[in-house]
């Protein structure tokens, strides 16, 4: 018979509450420092997986080690997100009913910008991600918004990914005391303990990549959200950032926040900025 979920759960979460070494919360005390921030955790990942080429991070659990790798290969042969990658492309290129389209909504027609996003907009002083950004652009052409979590918007992001694909992250931090303080936010969101398991995202993503978690084993937060959209078998589908965060928080009994939350943007903010430099390699495919 097999034990219940949570009692195999539980008996992981103690595994890898045994397995936590000392991890850098990047820079501790003083006055915020997102370059040297970025620094000290690409060294702390580039350290840990000295085999691990810095480029290959960005494939999560298929980066950690070369059994995982040869499954991404095999896997990339015949993606399981191609078919939203082709509805993507086709759901762009299709004007809405005012006769304008997405491209007329974003930079360079929205092609190969998926590695501004999310970006901090001065006006609003807030950061804007780019499922926002999409359905913003459906409501001021008078479209109702999509779910951010997957269908429509996995697709469109799918397909936007594809057309960034191998150009660095390039996320900036505008002169902006606003700018900073969002991207603060985020990074306290991220070693911030919550829910019934008091895991944070870093006890998982930065203490604990390439261990198994059950079934998965877990992805690096080095590059992780460059190869969003991605493909799930335990989803049957494609889900977007905000549908792996909010699978995350669930995960560790937190209770999940709204997509597109503040913290969230702030938190997806955060952890793209520490990714600068690394490919988008999106849309990606999971176990
Ligand atoms: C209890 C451990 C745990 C915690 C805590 C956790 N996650 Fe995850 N996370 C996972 C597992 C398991 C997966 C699926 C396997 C993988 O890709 O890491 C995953 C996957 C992800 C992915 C997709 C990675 C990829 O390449 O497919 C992202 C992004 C992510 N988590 C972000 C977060 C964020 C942000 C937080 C904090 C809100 C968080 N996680 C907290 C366990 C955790």
């Amino acid at each position: 018979m097999k034990p219940p979920a949570s009692i195999l759960f539980a008996s992981a979460a103690l595994a890898l509450a045994a397995l936590m070494i000392v991890a850098p919360r990047a820079v501790a005390a003083g006055a915020p420092d997102p370059a040297a921030d970025a620094k000290a955790f690409r060294d702390y990942f580039v350290k840990k997986f000295p085999q691990v080429k810095l480029e290959d991070f960005v494939n999560g659990p298929y980066s950690m080690n070369q059994d995982m790798r040869k499954q991404w290969e095999d896997i990339e042969q015949f993606p399981p997100y191609q078919f939203a990658l082709d509805a993507g492309k086709e759901m762009f290129g299709k004007p809405f009913r005012n006769g304008k389209s997405y491209a007329d909504c974003f930079p360079n027609g929205g092609i190969g910008i998926r590695q501004d996003y999310p970006y901090f907009d001065e006006k609003q002083g807030k950061v804007v991600t780019l499922e926002l950004a999409l359905n913003r652009c459906r409501e001021a052409n008078g479209e109702a918004p999509y779910s951010y979590v997957k269908d429509e918007m996995a697709s469109l992001t799918a397909y936007m990914a594809f057309t960034s694909r191998g150009k660095p992250m390039d996320i900036k931090i505008p002169n902006d005391p606003r700018a900073l303080e969002a991207y603060q936010d985020g990074k306290q969101y991220f070693y911030t303990r919550r829910g019934q398991l008091n895991f944070s995202c870093a006890s998982c993503h930065v203490q604990s990549p390439g261990e198994r978690l059950r079934a998965e084993i877990l992805a690096p937060a080095l590059g992780i959200l460059n190869a969003m959209p991605i493909y799930r078998s335990e989803w049957s589908g494609m889900g977007t950032t905000s549908r792996r965060f909010v699978t995350c928080n669930s995960q560790t009994r937190a209770v999940p926040l709204e997509p597109q939350s503040d913290e969230y943007r702030n938190l997806e903010y955060y952890l793209s900025y520490l990714s600068n430099g690394l490919p988008i390699s999106g849309p990606g495919a999971r176990p």
